[in-house]
């Protein structure tokens, strides 16, 4: 057993921090948190080796639930479109490149590294249509030691032929993944992704629900995004009575863990659905806002308990960090409030517990210091933030807002400590 002391700060509850001045914190073998207090007594840790961290903050690493790896040299550029032609003129063509196991090898680790950078130790990510640098992406995040549920994506309609495969060749290269990475505590899994439903013929979504269904594999796609999407869905799938029907008739929709990006114009019907089936939402404001999507109902989500979590959602979003997703889901919230007379913003408790207890669901008992939860954290130096005077929770606040990764000193997911790829 390890015991780390730090001033340690997470969030049990959306409403309030937790904050142990001069705390200590339990690891053990297995890299799970076995006990977290003031007084190091009662973590029965006396004859463990205590490694003091001084006068530093200690806290839950970064879940990303929502991000496109091959996406990543588009980050920053072509922010003039709304999603359909977004998508076809440049989304598309920067995926095609992908079929190069080479380019994808030199982007990927590039990408695997910068999460690191962020100090996000678990992400969703979609990949490509490309088994084998889908292949190339997941055995990078296996040699970082950081956790991923990565997903060769599903695409055969509505696409450049280079981004179409058939459902046979889809299934055949999905499963030859599976066998790759085929065990169910592993930190790197595949997870089933359908594009979204413009891009799949039911066939495909078929074929998803029953890779999903027969290997017990997390979901993940996106949902109503944007009007036009949410049209084309409509007329696609007509029998469906909402976006979110149309997956479920596919067994897409929280008959295994899934998560869905965006949801800026769920409904009631849609997010009773959401909420009766555990499925999580990935809420991206800073892709909601690069590709003119609007703004998420999440004080509704929080309000009616619907699970909720970040997604940096590059290339849509501009920004890889989850501290960012924090600040520009608060100062979105703000906005909302205003305009609307909502019932009131996001807090930054909330925002917190987003991005770490309730994100970090997806990936297991992940995203708190609480006994049984594994041990992602990140250890914060913010001596040049000039931190005097401040209370912990100010100092987090402020790292929140002004830092970077030059204050994340030490990361760790699972108990190991995490160095650059
Ligand atoms: N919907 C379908 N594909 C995409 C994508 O790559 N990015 C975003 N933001 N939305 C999508
Ligand atoms: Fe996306």
């Amino acid at each position: 057993m390890k015991v780390y002391k730090a001033h340690i700060l997470y969030t049990k509850e959306k409403n309030r921090f937790e904050v142990l001045e001069n705390g200590y914190i339990a690891v053990d073998a297995d890299g799970c948190v076995t006990g977290v207090s003031t007084n190091l007594a009662s973590l029965h840790g006396e004859d463990s080796e205590v490694v003091d961290f001084g006068d530093r903050l200690l806290i839950p690493a970064m879940n990303d639930l929502h991000v496109h790896a091959p996406q990543y040299r588009n980050q920053g550029i072509a922010m003039d479109m709304e999603l359909l032609p977004w998508l076809h003129n440049y989304t598309f063509p920067e995926e095609m490149k992908y079929a190069d196991t080479e380019y994808a090898e030199r982007m990927y680790r590039r990408f695997v590294r910068d999460l690191w950078r962020v100090g996000t130790m678990r992400t969703c990510t979609f990949a490509s249509v490309h088994t084998e640098s889908t292949r190339v992406l997941m055995r990078l995040f296996q040699e970082s030691g950081m956790g991923a549920l990565v997903g060769k994506v599903g695409m055969n309609r509505n696409c450049p032929e280079g981004l179409s495969e058939s459902v046979e060749d889809f299934v055949h290269g999905y499963e030859s993944l599976i066998a790759e990475f085929n065990d169910p505590n592993a930190l790197v899994r595949p997870i089933v992704t359908p594009r979204f439903i413009p891009s799949c013929t039911p066939e495909m979504l078929r074929a998803c629900g029953e890779l999903a269904a027969k290997y017990h594999l997390h979901v993940q796609s996106h949902l109503s995004e944007n009007r036009d999407e949410i049209a084309l869905v409509q007329q696609l799938e007509p029998e469906s009575t909402s976006y979110g029907d149309a997956y479920d008739r596919y067994g897409l929709f929280g008959q295994t863990p899934t998560v869905m990006a965006h949801c800026v114009f769920s409904e009631s019907e849609e997010i009773a659905l959401m909420k009766r089936r555990g499925v999580i939402v990935a809420h991206c404001p800073t892709s909601n806002l690069n590709v003119t999507t609007g703004i998420a109902p999440i004080r509704q989500f929080l309000d009616e308990g619907v699970r909720v979590g970040f997604g940096s959602d590059i290339s849509g979003g501009h920004n890889l960090s989850i501290f960012q997703m924090m600040v520009y889901a608060i100062q979105m919230s703000k906005l909302h409030y205003q305009r609307n007379h909502a019932r009131s913003f996001l807090t930054l408790s909330e925002a917190f517990w987003m991005a770490t207890k309730s994100g970090g669901s997806f990936f297991g008992n992940v995203g708190s210091f609480e006994p049984g939860y594994e041990f992602d954290a990140l250890l914060i130096d913010d001596r040049d933030l000039n931190h005097d005077n401040y209370s912990l929770l100010e100092r987090l606040e402020r790292f929140i807002y002004i830092g970077d990764d030059r204050q994340i000193e030490k990361r760790f997911c699972r108990g190991k400590e995490i160095k650059e790829l």
